[in-house]
């Protein structure tokens, strides 16, 4: 197992960056139950955010299959815990994302019951005459002609409204403007052939645009467009009207088509529907897919009178007089090589596999994303195993469960790392998303240690959660950046959303406070400010006697190796990894010099006659303490930090540590007999309480 390189780009992941950092990942999508009712929640809400992305945006959040498997693990724990749910995610027109829009529809757009292969069996004996057409993969837009003329285009929307886009559909391949002189509508589906994809990624192209994920993302997002930018740059194709209700609907279909318009059954050639083996036509109308020029992702069966039609008549969500069968993903066999690991901004560990390369549906794919750990167990994937390739939603690789039939007999089960493979230090494993939390993994972890109280700024409420957002928001790449963040920004903070699908934010009174912390926050002394910066080897006790050597942030910037190793526990090799660090670390140290942060100054040389330090022994040296325990007791230190207390004894003079050693000089303990007061007691070390210890700060007498 390997680590993966970072920036590597596999085929077909559209992430910038990071090897597998798909949006499906996302909370809970994997198998198995939710643990807690926040997971539960957590997993509504992207599902709502997926769900809106794919109506409203050109980015596509969720790959279908996952969006699928997520909604029924949704619905498998509502019904396991009596959940009535509030979001709408069950409804196969809301899907939790449509919305209305300015256009009423005649007759509600419904969507198609889909129903597995028993069903579509049944519902072929039933009906012997039904016939059979491909499903288009697009968006449903019905079209209101008068006089033949056409006079409006909208969307589906919630199935009642739906959004005019009159004016993006014009000049639209199979749609034509004038067609016959009557007064009718046509439903059908808007897509992308090839050619529309292509021309509509070169329109993207010259406005320095990504290309589209894949065809159906495009026309959501050019859809979306209203700046005609993508005019005209779309395929229809009409699968139901009113131009003559009484007429059977290959007839219908053959007067549409007669007046210009593409239909959905005229795109391929025709299968007829044997009602005794439905599923050879489905099969044969599928096997057309790979040369096609646009996605089919099914195939739909309706009966054909009209008659019939107004006999089984309409559901809620969907019509009774048709059903459709989607054609799983387009597979290929091939062998998993290795499964490498990435970290990811906010720590998270996301697991692909490498795969001997195969070529699936037009593409060589050569990496697969393997979503979680969990994921992997369950599905018992190892090193070694055959499994089929496919592209969920025709572009993002994945690997279907491995086949133990063709699995070598020495194979052994995969192992999940058992600590983070970047940084050597354990996960943390409360959600199904793995996460290593440790400030050289990820910005994640930088950002939190930086605001931590104990080691770095102490900005109360920026870690965690927070902390996550801004970074998610590209707001926060590094330390420097939380000190040009505005209160704005931090109020307008999307936390992700509500149950119910709203936008949750930061909101201005928690913007006010976290600003107030970041300008305390500015006066830090040096040695948290170099400690925040997470550079290693400049943890708390480093930070202190690097601060405490060089004074300022531009001494220790400019000191040689051979400076920083002569500082007390540094040495060489230390000091090679710190001076580089320092180096590396120069843009982020401009941020923070920029906007004010501390930065040390000389401390002035002791004057003449002037008083020795409360902490030093004669002639300056330093005297060694060692701190255990609460310090509560003593009110003036009462509110310091553990660092607080260490930063304390050596702005007085004197060095901190951690341990009683015969080189200790003064023990500060609020216990009696803990090991560290034993062990000085024997070694005849003075040990005073921590009253007495700030009296002696105080008085200045050692
Ligand atoms: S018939 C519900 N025929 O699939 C109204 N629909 O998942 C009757 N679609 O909303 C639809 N190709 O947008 C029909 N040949 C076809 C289709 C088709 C694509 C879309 C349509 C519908 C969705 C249902």
């Amino acid at each position: 197992m390997s680590l993966s390189p970072q920036n590597r780009q596999p085929v077909g992941i559209p992430v910038g960056g990071q090897f597998a950092a798909t949006n499906h990942a996302e909370p809970g999508i994997g198998l198995g139950t939710f643990a807690s009712a926040e997971e539960y929640e957590a997993a509504v809400a992207s599902a709502l955010s997926a769900a809106r992305a794919y109506e409203t945006s050109d980015v596509e959040e969720m790959p279908d299959v996952d969006f699928d498997r997520l909604l029924s693990r949704i619905a498998s724990y509502e019904e396991a815990n009596g959940i009535e749910p509030e979001h709408d995610l069950h409804d196969a027109i809301g899907h939790g994302g449509a919305s209305g829009g300015d256009v009423e529809h005649a007759t509600m757009m419904k969507s198609l019951d889909k129903p597995g292969e028993e069903a579509v069996i049944e519902f072929a004996a039933k009906h012997p005459n039904a016939v059979i057409e491909p499903k288009i993969d697009g968006l449903a837009i019905s079209v209101r002609y008068e006089d033949g003329k056409m006079v409006r285009a909208a969307r589906r929307g919630d199935g009642y409204t739906g959004e005019d886009v009159t004016d993006r559909v014009r000049g639209v391949e199979g749609l034509p403007e004038m067609a016959g002189d009557g007064d009718y509508e046509v439903r059908g589906e808007l897509y992308l052939n090839d050619e529309n994809k292509e021309k509509a990624n070169a329109v993207r192209a010259a406005a320095g645009k990504a290309p589209f994920a894949n065809a159906r993302n495009g026309v959501a997002g050019m859809l979306n467009k209203q700046d005609g930018s993508y005019a005209g740059l779309f395929s229809f194709a009409a699968y139901s009207t009113t131009i003559d209700e009484k007429s059977d609907h290959l007839d219908s279909m053959q007067q549409l088509e007669g007046l210009g318009f593409t239909t959905a059954r005229s795109l391929l050639p025709q299968s007829v529907l044997d009602a005794e083996d439905p599923m050879a036509a489905i099969a044969a109308l599928g096997a057309e897919r790979k040369g096609l020029s646009f996605l089919m992702d099914g195939a739909v069966l309706k009966v054909n009178t009209a008659a019939e039609r107004a006999e089984l008549g309409e559901g809620s969500r969907a019509p009774k007089w048709a059903v459709a069968y989607k054609y799983p993903a387009v597979e290929e066999p091939t062998v998993i090589e290795d499964i490498e690991y990435n970290i990811g901004k906010t720590g998270r560990l996301s697991i692909r596999a490498r795969l001997t390369p195969v070529e699936v549906d037009g593409s060589v794919v050569e990496y697969a994303s393997l979503h979680n750990v969990g994921h992997l167990q369950t599905a018992d994937m190892r090193i070694g195993d055959t499994v089929s390739a496919y592209k969920a939603n025709d572009i993002i690789p994945q690997v279907h469960l491995p086949r133990a039939d063709l699995r070598d007999e020495g194979s052994q089960p995969w192992q999940p790392p058992s600590v983070c493979p970047q940084c050597s230090e354990p996960f943390d494993k409360s959600t199904e998303l793995w996460r290593c939390h440790t400030p050289e993994c990820s910005v994640s972890g930088r950002i939190a240690y930086a605001a931590s109280r104990d080691a770095g700024f102490d900005i109360e409420g920026l870690g965690g959660s927070i902390g996550d957002a801004l970074i998610e928001a590209d707001r926060v790449k590094d330390v420097g950046d939380l000190f040009s963040l505005t209160e704005d920004q931090l109020a307008e903070l999307d936390l992700g959303e509500t149950s119910t699908g709203g936008t949750r934010t930061l909101g201005q009174k928690n913007a006010a406070k976290i600003m107030a912390e970041i300008e305390k926050a500015k006066s830090q002394p040096l040695n948290r400010v170099i400690t925040s910066l997470s550079m290693r080897f400049t943890g708390r006790t480093f930070g202190r006697r690097l601060a405490a050597q060089f004074e300022t942030m531009e001494a220790l910037q400019t000191a040689t190796v051979s400076q920083l190793a002569n500082v007390e526990g540094i040495g060489q090799k230390k000091a090679e990894v710190i001076h580089e660090q320092l180096k590396k670390n120069e843009p982020v140290i401009a941020k923070l010099r920029a906007a004010g942060v501390n930065m040390g100054a000389p401390k002035p040389k002791p004057e003449a006659g002037s008083k020795a330090p409360k902490l030093a022994k004669a002639g300056g040296v330093p005297l060694n303490v060692v701190v255990t325990g609460s310090v509560k007791g003593a009110p003036s230190l009462a509110s310091l930090s553990r660092s607080g207390v260490q930063e304390l004894i050596e702005a007085n003079g004197g060095k901190a540590s951690g341990s009683v050693s015969k080189t200790t000089d003064l023990l500060v303990s609020s216990e009696e007999n803990s090991s560290k007061v034993i062990k000085a007691r024997e070694l005849g070390i003075k040990i005073v309480t921590p009253e007495e210890f700030a009296k002696m700060l105080e008085d200045g007498e050692a």
